[in-house]
C-alpha cells in the first residue's frame, strides 16, 4: 500500500470508528493520557500540539492543566473524529482549545510555535515515523518537549483471540508489525529515532495498565470503537458472525470470578526535548 492509501484507509478506519471512540464506558486512552500529561510537566500558559487529537483523551485535560493563558491545537487525519471533537470544544466554551483535519506527519503548522508537542497512541499509524518526529521537532521552540505513548506488546493471554483474527490479517500488516527496523517496534529503536530527529534528554517509562471490562461483549464494543476494528474489518462479511462466535468464547475462558476481564496493557511512555541544532 502507498503512503496516500494508508492515509486514506487510516483516516476511513477512525471516521468508521468515531461515533463509539473511547465512549463504550472503558478507561483505557484517558489512563494514558493522564500518565503522559504528568510526564510531559505541563505548566499554565503553554502552548500545546496534540497529534492524532481523535476524540479529546489528551486535547481536554491538557487544556485544563495549561488554561486560559495557554492554548491547545489538536490536529487529526480523520474529518469525523475532529468534527466530533470540534462539538465538545465548543460545547465546553474552551476559547483557546481547537481541532482541524491535518496529517501528523506533514503538518502545516509554523516553525517553532509550540511549547509541547504530545502524541498518545499515534506515531504507529504513520507511514514514516521519523518523517513525523523531525516534523515535530520542527514545530517545537528549541528546549520544548515532546511527549509520546506507544503500546508495548499485547496481554499474552489474548494470543487465542489473536489466532481467530489471524488468518485475515494482510500478510503486509503482520511483517510492519514486527519489521526489526521501525522505529517503534522497541523502545531502543524509538530512542535513537528521536536522536535522529534531533531530540535529545530522552527518558523513557514502561508501565503496566490493567484495563477492565465488564465482559465478553464490551470487550468486543470497545474492539470496534478504535484501530483495532481494522481487525474485524479484515474478516470478510460472511464469516464474521462465526469469528465473533469464536472470539466471544476465547473472551469467556479469560473471565474472572465477578464475570469481568482484566487485560494488561504496557505502554512506553516518553519525554524528549528538542535541542536547538534545528535539524
Ligand atoms: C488510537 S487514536 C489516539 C487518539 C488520541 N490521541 C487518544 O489518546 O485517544 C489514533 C488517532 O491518530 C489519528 N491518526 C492516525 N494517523 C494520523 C496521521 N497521519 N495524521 C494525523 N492523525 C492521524 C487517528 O485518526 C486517530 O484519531
Amino acid at each position: 500500500m502507498n503512503e496516500t492509501d494508508l492515509r486514506d484507509s487510516v483516516a476511513g478506519l477512525f471516521d468508521r470508528s468515531a461515533e463509539t471512540y473511547d465512549a463504550v464506558g472503558v478507561d483505557f486512552f484517558a489512563v494514558f493520557a493522564r500518565h503522559l500529561l504528568d510526564d510531559a510537566g505541563l505548566r499554565p500558559g503553554e502552548r500545546v500540539l496534540d497529534i492524532g487529537c481523535g476524540r479529546g483523551a489528551v486535547l481536554f485535560p491538557a487544556a485544563e492543566r495549561v488554561g486560559p493563558a495557554g492554548s491547545v491545537t489538536g490536529i487529526d487525519l480523520s474529518p469525523g473524529m475532529v468534527e466530533r471533537t470540534t462539538r465538545d470544544i465548543r460545547a465546553r466554551k474552551l476559547a483557546t482549545v481547537t481541532a482541524e483535519v491535518m496529517d501528523a506527519q506533514e503538518p502545516t503548522l509554523p516553525d517553532a510555535s509550540f511549547d509541547v508537542v504530545l502524541a498518545s497512541a499515534v506515531v504507529f499509524f504513520l507511514p514514516d515515523p521519523l518523517a513525523g518526529l523531525r516534523a515535530w521537532h520542527r514545530l517545537l521552540r528549541p528546549g520544548g518537549r515532546l511527549g509520546v505513548t506507544l503500546f508495548g506488546g499485547n496481554d499474552p493471554r489474548w494470543s487465542g483471540i489473536e489466532r481467530v483474527f489471524r488468518p485475515f490479517v494482510p500478510p503486509a500488516m503482520i511483517q510492519a508489525m514486527v519489521n526489526p527496523e521501525s522505529p517503534v517496534v522497541s523502545q531502543e529503536n524509538f530512542t535513537r529515532a528521536l536522536g535522529t530527529a534531533g531530540f535529545t534528554g530522552i527518558a523513557s517509562e514502561t508501565r503496566e495498565h490493567a484495563i477492565r471490562f465488564t465482559g465478553p461483549e464490551q470487550w468486543v464494543d470497545w474492539s470496534l470503537s478504535h484501530g483495532q476494528r481494522a481487525f474485524w474489518e479484515f474478516v470478510p462479511e460472511e464469516r464474521r458472525s462465526r469469528v465473533r462466535s469464536e472470539v466471544l468464547g476465547e473472551l469467556d475462558r479469560l473471565r474472572a470470578p465477578d464475570g469481568g476481564i482484566v487485560m494488561r496493557q504496557v505502554v512506553r511512555y516518553t519525554v524528549a526535548t528538542a535541542d536547538s541544532s534545528g535539524r
